[in-house]
């Protein structure tokens, strides 16, 4: 019989809304809005909005931190309304925050790392080689037994995803992980982040209003005022102007000018990256 190849949803969601609501049960504010989505296995994902367009939210959402006041989520097929398997839902969705410095608990990098499986009653000899390995994933290894604080934003980044990944997350959420970094320290994160990606198969959802930090990714979605309003491959994405005024983003530069330049009537290809447009701009007759 003929094998019908099925996809493996990781995360599904279905008609999800949330309102943040005073504890006397008045409503303070939208933060999603019935959104449904879904997110393959292995898929690098992005999700760009503005500021208070719903993106955390969403990712808490994601790791049963809050849970819906309508709809479902699903992780792995299970529900997060499901209290019994909260647990097995909050180590599978590891997440990285904005600020490195709020997310280290311990002065010496390697106790830092073995805060989470400790909670999670992983036996000793278990726990030295998740750090070990983690710390070599995050190409850190030789920070082990040094103190946090001497660290580039880069560099604690990246051991802050060290932490989450001592837990043996199937999926990584980083909520604008990169926002308070400089240039270098933005590149070692992304590049952390697409390496566990593409050679250990990750799941990585990566949350940012840069467009530009969208390029490389499988699946782009877009949130605006708490609504999904549009999903797609980068290229979809960044060509739809519409959505992209919509959600108040930011076009990346080489895809502004490549746009202005097909508009003045030149035969170039629609340019993502930096490098695309050159190759477009070279080819002109
Ligand atoms: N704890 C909270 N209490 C009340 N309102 C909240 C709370 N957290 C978020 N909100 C509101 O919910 C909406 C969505 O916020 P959310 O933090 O999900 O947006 P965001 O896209 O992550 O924004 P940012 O880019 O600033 O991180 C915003 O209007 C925000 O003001
Ligand atoms: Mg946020």
């Amino acid at each position: 019989m003929e094998q019908i190849a099925q996809k493996d949803i990781v995360i599904s969601i279905d008609n999800v809304s949330y309102d943040y609501r005073s504890n006397s049960d008045e409503f303070v504010a939208r933060g999603v809005k019935g959104v449904s989505l879904s997110i393959e296995r292995g898929d690098f994902c992005v999700l760009l909005g503005r500021n208070g367009s719903g993106k955390s939210t969403l990712a808490k959402l994601l790791n049963g931190f809050i849970v819906p006041d309508s709809g479902t989520v699903l992780v792995n097929g299970i529900d997060t309304k499901n209290d019994d398997r909260i647990y097995d839902i909050r180590s599978k969705v590891g997440m990285v925050f904005q600020n490195p410095d709020n997310q280290m608990v311990a002065s010496i990098i390697e106790d830092d790392l073995a805060f989470g499986p400790e909670n999670l009653g992983v036996p000793r000899e278990e726990i030295e080689e998740r750090i070990t390995w983690a710390l070599e994933t995050v190409n850190m290894s030789e920070h082990r037994k040094r103190s946090p604080n001497k660290l580039s934003g880069g560099q604690k980044q990246r051991i802050a995803i060290a932490s989450v990944l001592s837990m043996l997350p199937e999926i990584l959420i980083l909520d604008e992980s990169t926002a308070m970094l400089d240039p270098k320290g933005r590149a070692e994160v992304m590049e952390t982040a697409m390496r566990l990606n593409k050679d250990k198969g990750m799941t990585v959802i990566l949350i940012t209003h840069y467009m530009d930090e969208a390029v490389g990714a499988d699946k782009v979605f877009v949130l605006s005022e708490g609504e999904l309003i549009g999903q797609g491959t980068p290229r979809e994405i960044f060509r739809d102007r519409e959505l992209i005024k919509r959600a108040y983003l930011e076009l990346p530069i080489a895809s502004s000018i490549s746009l202005e330049l097909i508009e003045k009537g030149y035969d170039i290809p629609f340019a993502l990256t930096d490098e695309e447009l050159v190759e477009g701009i070279c080819k002109l007759k």
